[in-house]
């Protein structure tokens, strides 16, 4: 029995009557689930998450605990200092809707604010230091969707993220590997190095991560609501720290942070509906355009190496599109409707051959780039009522911006660096872009994060998973498996591989292509390039229509649990 399961058994002695007596609310089509199930990048995530379902709450409830404990226990993936999409499916009326809490650029911040005198980037200063984090979301999204769909209060919701804070977390390995990766960023920042490097060495596995002051951000959360974290002690706090650092936030920003609500991409291909992110994510429209494209194969009859080879292609042509098209839809115009026609994606297939690769220089796109890596982290829920969430969480890259303004214990995001900082410039995933993704005061960088749900005659799939830009092949991969059958668990252990344009490298893992695959794929013309490490955590609940049956399964590559009863 895992730590979870353990603590769900003490839950369910206490709490018998809850569960076992409380009919189950009818999901839409009358009919409740007999279980619900949830996978998290963290057993005490998941904890946090069956606590608030054994309390009553829905998926939603369930949806605000996991996010706020995942902020105190994978401190390096996502948090209070910065943001997150929610893909919500509400049992009830049916109705979907894509809560958007990304962060914002703040008022000063200019096109050309990391470049020199010279217009050449500035090294470094989107990664790292408050001027690289934009005005965080997540504070703000926990308590809209408490408000508006949870059923306990944001107090009850927070209070495992608060104990985990206040009395500790165990470091896990991703902590650690983290923490090495960013020990030189971390000296700017002595409270962020004291915390997190204690005489100057960073954390070892399996010792006691205390966070005070985090958790005493959460409590001035919970006591003000949106007024806690963005006006009051918490944002002069804020402000003052980033500041003197050489940031740019001010108070004004911070009070001006709004949560959007947005359309879910929503679209049917091959009797799959997908439902997915919207811009100011590409995720949504990325894995539309690609599944389009690839309608138009025969796919089941293709060898393994040209199914891939196919896979690449459509992966290519949609991160051009991502590339040249894709920003912030309240302040440029995005042909969504184009890219998610199946007009398009037929177009866009001819010109796609199945002999040969096609080089990314001969789609025209906006220019060149380097390499990258992933952090965010990745939860799914389903309820026993039908509800669902589907939610991905960043503060960017490994500890974000690894600055804590003093006093907040809150981790700045370094998600500025998802913006194109200049036409041909790669950021941190080697991405690229236009002016469609330029920096401007109060816009959304352009994300890849993709929280999905797979419905069809089958059942259900909610899925996402971090990892940059490498989300949408992810994504992309374990829907085809769900449309060829494959349950959970394989969705989840899928060997990946992954191509964005640019560079025009394909990234795959270990035992992703046989030997003789990786030769077809190289006499096709493709350059492979074998991933240091496995990559990605990938997190999926599944509902099964004919058999009732709700499975979860959490990446073998991460730490996650799950749990389904
Ligand atoms: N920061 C990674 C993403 O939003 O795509």
């Amino acid at each position: 029995m895992t730590a979870t399961r353990r603590t769900f058994a003490r839950c369910l002695a206490l709490l018998p009557a809850l569960l076992l007596v409380a009919a189950p609310a009818p999901a839409r089509d009358g009919k409740a689930l007999a279980q619900a199930g949830i996978a998290t990048a963290h057993p005490l995530a998941t904890a946090a998450g069956q606590e608030m379902l054994a309390a009553g709450g829905n998926a939603f409830d369930a949806a605000v605990a996991i996010s706020a404990t995942l902020a105190v226990v994978e401190p390096f993936a996502s948090g209070l200092g910065g943001g997150a999409f929610w893909l919500l499916h509400e049992a009830r009326s049916g109705r979907q809707v894509f809560v958007d809490a990304r962060e914002v650029a703040p008022g000063a911040a200019t096109p050309g604010m990391y470049l020199d005198a010279a217009g050449n980037p500035v090294p470094g200063s989107t990664l790292t230091g408050p001027l690289a984090a934009g005005i965080p979301g997540q504070p703000a999204g926990l308590v809209h969707l408490a408000k508006r769909y949870g059923k306990l209060p944001l107090g009850q919701l927070l209070a495992p993220a608060i104990r985990h804070a206040e009395e500790g977390v165990a470091v896990t390995r991703g902590m650690v590997l983290g923490l090495q990766f960013r020990q030189s960023a971390a000296r700017q920042s002595p409270e962020f190095a004291a915390r997190f490097y204690p005489g100057g060495r960073p954390l070892a596995e399996g010792e006691l991560l205390r966070q005070p002051e985090l958790a005493a951000t959460l409590r001035r959360l919970v006591r003000g609501g949106f007024d806690g974290y963005y006006r009051g002690e918490t944002a002069r706090l804020l402000v003052d720290g980033v500041r003197s650092s050489g940031g740019i936030w001010t108070q004004d920003d911070l009070a001006a942070y709004r949560v959007v609500e947005r359309e879910p991409v929503r679209a049917v291909v091959g009797g799959v509906t997908v439902v997915s992110a919207p811009p100011p994510s590409a995720g949504g429209i990325a894995l539309v355009n690609t599944l389009n494209m690839l309608s138009g194969f025969d796919r089941p009859a293709l060898d393994p190496a040209t199914r891939a080879h196919l896979n690449i292609e459509v992966l290519r042509r949609a991160f051009r599109d991502r590339a040249m098209l894709l920003g912030d839809p309240d302040f440029v115009s995005i042909p969504v409707a184009r890219l998610l026609s199946p007009d398009y994606a037929a177009g866009q297939a001819t010109t796609i051959r199945l002999d040969r690769a096609t080089p990314s220089d001969g789609l025209a796109g906006p220019g060149t780039t380097v390499a990258g890596g992933p952090q965010t982290t990745h939860f799914s829920v389903i309820d026993r009522a039908g509800n669902r969430v589907a939610g991905t969480l960043s503060i960017n890259t490994f500890y974000g911006a690894a600055f804590m303004p003093p006093g907040t214990g809150v981790i700045l995001n370094n998600e500025m660096d998802d913006f194109v900082i200049k036409p041909g410039v790669a950021n941190g995933f080697a991405l690229v872009g236009t002016d469609a993704n330029a920096i401007a005061p109060g816009k959304r960088m352009l994300s890849s994060m993709a929280p999905t749900f797979l419905e069809s005659p089958r059942g259900v799939a909610v899925l996402g998973t971090p990892g940059g830009s490498r989300i949408i092949s992810m994504v992309l991969l374990a829907t085809l498996a769900w449309i060829d059958g494959a349950e959970a668990p394989a969705m989840v252990a899928l060997k990946r591989y992954h191509h964005q344009y640019q560079p025009d490298v394909v990234a795959f893992e270990t035992g992703a292509f046989s030997d003789a695959d990786q030769a077809a794929l190289r006499t096709l013309g493709h350059r492979l390039e074998a991933s240091a490490r496995p990559y990605g955590n990938m997190q999926v609940v599944t509902w099964d229509r004919a058999t009732g049956k709700v499975e979860a399964a959490s990446d073998p590559r991460g730490g996650g649990d799950v749990t389904v009863y």
